[in-house]
């Protein structure tokens, strides 16, 4: 499960994952600093998502030295991913896939150190941008061990977001990606839809995020995020990586993962 720190009930979030049963908890939208302590005394297993080598050091550091634990493996989240961003706004624009793979280089520095201390090996997937087979195996040849890839899945049967949210990506051009400036106070990739162009009136609040005040927020993002995937675009938000303007059909994803992995062992 993925449980974002920036959560205002986080811990609540994390004792209930474990209680359901869920094998991992991967965490981001902040540092997760107290995830160790969250899961002790059981067998799930945790990961942070991370967009820089110091963000990793942080952590790793950190559950090194409270915890004497460390993570199971590693998301690295590019600034070419959908949604909000571990990035400064400056840092987003003309990003490219290529520095998610220098971030992946500095990442694993980092980590190689906990490996040696630990004496297991510590999985690093990249995300963010990733939308080819060809990108796989770029990514895989620069010294990852997997993927994490988002945007590519709305377009599938399975994804069970409505059917208008999946239009919006099949009908999306170029510019119609932009960054805005979540009132989670991050920023974040998303398609534009009419909802962006004008203020909303927060009518009821769900308390998600720490960051976030019912009287400063100019719209309730939980709200819009739900009603887009509901198909209420005119009152939503779609949250997009940078290639979301590529997507063309809708397939199943068992085409999507034989196109994907092919040639890949
Ligand atoms: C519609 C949408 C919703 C997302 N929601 C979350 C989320 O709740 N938490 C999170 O950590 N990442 C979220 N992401 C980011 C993805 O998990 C993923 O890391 C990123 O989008 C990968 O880039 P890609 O979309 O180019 O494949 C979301 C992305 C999209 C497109």
């Amino acid at each position: 499960m993925n449980i974002m720190v920036a959560l205002r009930d986080y811990k609540q979030h994390v004792q209930a994952a474990i209680e359901a049963g869920v094998d991992c908890i991967i965490s981001g939208a902040g540092l997760p600093l107290s995830l160790p302590s969250l899961v002790k005394d059981t067998n799930v297993k945790i990961a942070p998502i991370v967009s820089s080598s110091k963000a990793c050091e942080v952590i790793l550091k950190s559950w090194h030295r409270k915890y004497q634990r460390v993570a199971d493996f590693i998301v690295i989240e590019g600034s070419l991913a959908g949604g909000h961003l571990g990035f400064l706004l400056e840092n987003i624009q003309n990003n490219s896939t290529q520095k998610l793979l220098d971030i992946l280089g500095e990442v694993k520095a980092v980590v190689k150190k906990y490996e040696a201390l630990y004496h297991q090996k510590i999985p690093i997937f990249v995300a963010g941008g990733i939308y080819t087979n060809d990108d796989i195996k770029q990514a895989l040849t620069a010294g990852a061990d997997g993927v994490q890839m988002a945007t590519r899945f709305i377009a599938t049967n399975e994804c069970d977001a409505s059917d208008a949210f999946k239009q919006a990506f099949i009908n999306a051009k170029k510019e119609d990606l932009s960054i805005i400036k979540s009132p989670v106070g991050m920023p974040a990739r998303a398609l534009s839809t009419p909802f962006l162009k004008k203020h909303q009136k927060i009518t009821k609040c769900f308390s998600c995020i720490q960051s976030c005040h019912v009287t400063n927020a100019p719209y309730c993002i939980t709200q819009a995020l739900i009603n887009a995937v509901n198909g209420n675009l005119d009152e939503g938000i779609v949250f997009s990586g940078t290639n979301g303007y590529r997507i063309e059909k809708i397939v199943s994803v068992k085409t999507l993962i034989d196109e994907l992995m092919e040639g890949i062992v």
